[in-house]
This record gives C-alpha cells, sequence and structure tokens, in this order.
C-alpha cells in the first residue's frame, strides 16, 4: 500500500469510527440530560379560582363554590351527573326542594336525613340561589 492509500485506509479505520463515537456519546449525554430535566421539571400546579361574588375558592374539579356544606353536597350530588346541572341551576329554598323531590322520585335519589337535607338546601340556595 502506498503512502495515501494507508494514510486513507488509517483515516478510515480509526479517526472516523472515533469521531462518530464521540458525536453518539454526547448526543447520549444530551438526551440523559434533557430525560433528567424533564424529570425534575415540578408538576404544574392547578390554580384555584376564586368565586367574584362571594370570594370563597372554587373546587377546580367540580367547579363548585367551597362554601358551608360543601362536603357534603360534593359528596351527594357529584356522583350521577356532572356539576355543572347544579352551577348553572338557579332556585330558590323551594325549587330546590321540588328539583330534589323529582330526583328522588324518578332518578334514584336517596332520601337524605333531615340535617343533611337541610345542610345541602342551605348551600344550594346560599350559592346557586334565585
Ligand atoms: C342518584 C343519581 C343522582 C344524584 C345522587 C343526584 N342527581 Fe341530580 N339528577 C339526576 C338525574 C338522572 C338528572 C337528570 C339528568 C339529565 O337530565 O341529564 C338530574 C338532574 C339534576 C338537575 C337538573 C334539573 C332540571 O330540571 O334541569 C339538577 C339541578 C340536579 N340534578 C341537582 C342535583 C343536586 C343538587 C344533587 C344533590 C342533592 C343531585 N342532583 C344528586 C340524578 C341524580
Amino acid at each position: 500500500m502506498n503512502k495515501v492509500g494507508s494514510t486513507i485506509g488509517y483515516l478510515a479505520a480509526i479517526i472516523l469510527p472515533a469521531i462518530v463515537l464521540v458525536y453518539y456519546i454526547h448526543v447520549v449525554a444530551e438526551a440523559k440530560e434533557q430525560a433528567l430535566a424533564i424529570a425534575r421539571a415540578k408538576e404544574p400546579e392547578i390554580k384555584t379560582l376564586t368565586d367574584p361574588s362571594t370570594g370563597l375558592p372554587v373546587d377546580p374539579v367540580t367547579n363548585m363554590i367551597m362554601g358551608d356544606g360543601y362536603a357534603t353536597v360534593k359528596k351527594e350530588c357529584a356522583r350521577c351527573h356532572p356539576t355543572t346541572l347544579i352551577t348553572t341551576y338557579r332556585a330558590d329554598k323551594k325549587g330546590w326542594t321540588d328539583t330534589i323531590r323529582w330526583m328522588q322520585s324518578e332518578k334514584g335519589l336517596p332520601i337524605f336525613k333531615p340535617e343533611t337535607e337541610e345542610v345541602i338546601l342551605t348551600y344550594l340556595t346560599s350559592y346557586y340561589g334565585k
């Protein structure tokens, strides 16, 4: 082999694979760094909204005002239908009572203990009243 030929052979056999290897290591290291950065990035916080008329926080899941009695209402009212049915409805105490009676007679809503029903009706008329 002449000198030029052996130089090209040397380049092809040693230097090019070495360049490829260094480049590959670099790419892998960068990908690893990116994956770590993504893993370290904090989960975005769910921003709690405030109801403008009461100043109370709004539950980001149900979109309902977290006022007095909310825990009871969430427990009793959020399992059959989307809570938008409730948050878009407006009624006075009689109207809410009629709606509850209707769901109890037609839709399988259980009868509440009087004190539970009072908590629910107070919540509904306070925050979704007419
Ligand atoms: C056992 C299932 C069930 C539960 C629990 C339930 N509902 Fe309902 N509700 C229904 C059904 C079924 C409808 C009719 C849905 C439809 O029209 O798509 C309905 C409809 C409504 C409506 C709309 C009424 C109308 O005339 O448009 C409102 C308001 C409502 N529910 C409020 C409530 C509240 C407040 C509670 C908690 C006290 C509650 N629901 C719990 C089954 C339920």
